[in-house]
């Protein structure tokens, strides 16, 4: 498998506040990867150094070979890594097909093409089919989340990172969510997925990555995280092994 994204040595933070230290991570091409972690160890951080939204002072992020360290949001979603929020942020006011359109508004590959994407996710999530012209804002949290994974699809990456997939849903929502993400996946398309709820995110996954307080702190095969002692102790709340 090729390596798609790379992450070394990353430092990044707020102003002098330094909140991740030294953090590797890699997702190849086709891999689900999730980054676990406990609330304010740092993973939304990480996510938005990838972004660009959050400037790195140290490290280097590389993306298919080029190194996108520095470079601009929007450059790099142009390249093809898309940024699915905590919290969904849809546009309130605005329709769930509207939602889902601006999520294509950088592209320049044409409509025929763009069209074909929204039928790609309305056949993901029928659910959204049945609401394209309901103000987003009115729809349940599970909805709204549909259509903020949707519109990152819109965008045409070839890394979607989705920052806190499972927040607030219900677990029926959470098993639909998961089997639309693996269908996704199946289409080509790499996820990195945040996840505080880490039962559900070992089980999606294929390689995980642990961060505590910043720091990466264990990496592997998520069958095998998901029996190590740490992991089920600090995260799955068993007793270690
Ligand atoms: N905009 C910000 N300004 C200053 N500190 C922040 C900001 N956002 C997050 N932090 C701090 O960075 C640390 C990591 O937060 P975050 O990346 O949101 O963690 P997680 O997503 O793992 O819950 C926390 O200590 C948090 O208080
Ligand atoms: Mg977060």
């Amino acid at each position: 498998m090729a390596e798609l994204l790379k992450v070394s040595g990353v430092c990044s933070g707020y102003g002098d506040v330094r909140v991740l230290h030294d953090v590797d991570l890699a997702v190849n091409t086709g891999e689900i990867v999730c980054l676990i972690g406990s609330n304010g160890a740092g993973k939304t951080t990480l996510l938005r150094t990838l972004s660009g939204v959050v400037r790195q002072s140290a490290g280097s992020i590389t993306f298919l070979d080029r190194d996108i360290s520095g470079s601009a949001p929007q450059q790099i979603v142009k390249l093809g890594v898309v940024h699915v929020p905590e919290g969904r942020r849809l546009f309130a006011g605005m329709t769930v097909r509207e939602n889902l359109l601006m999520g294509a508004y950088l592209r320049t590959d044409g409509r025929a093409i763009i069209n074909r994407d929204l039928d790609f996710v309305l056949t993901i999530f029928p659910k959204l089919a049945e609401r394209l012209n309901q103000d987003a804002s009115t729809m349940s949290g599970g909805e709204q989340q549909m259509c903020a994974v949707g519109r990152g699809i819109m965008a045409n990456p070839m890394l979607l990172m989705i920052d806190e997939l499972s927040l607030g849903l219900s677990p029926k929502l959470v098993g639909e969510l998961s089997k639309a993400l693996v269908e996704i996946n199946k289409s080509g398309l790499a996820i990195l997925l945040v996840e505080q709820d880490v039962a559900t995110a070992l089980k999606l996954a294929h390689r995980g990555f642990v961060i505590d307080t910043g720091r990466m702190v264990l990496s592997g095969l998520t069958h095998e995280l998901a029996k190590n002692g740490t992991v089920r102790e600090a995260y799955l709340g068993a007793a270690a092994v």
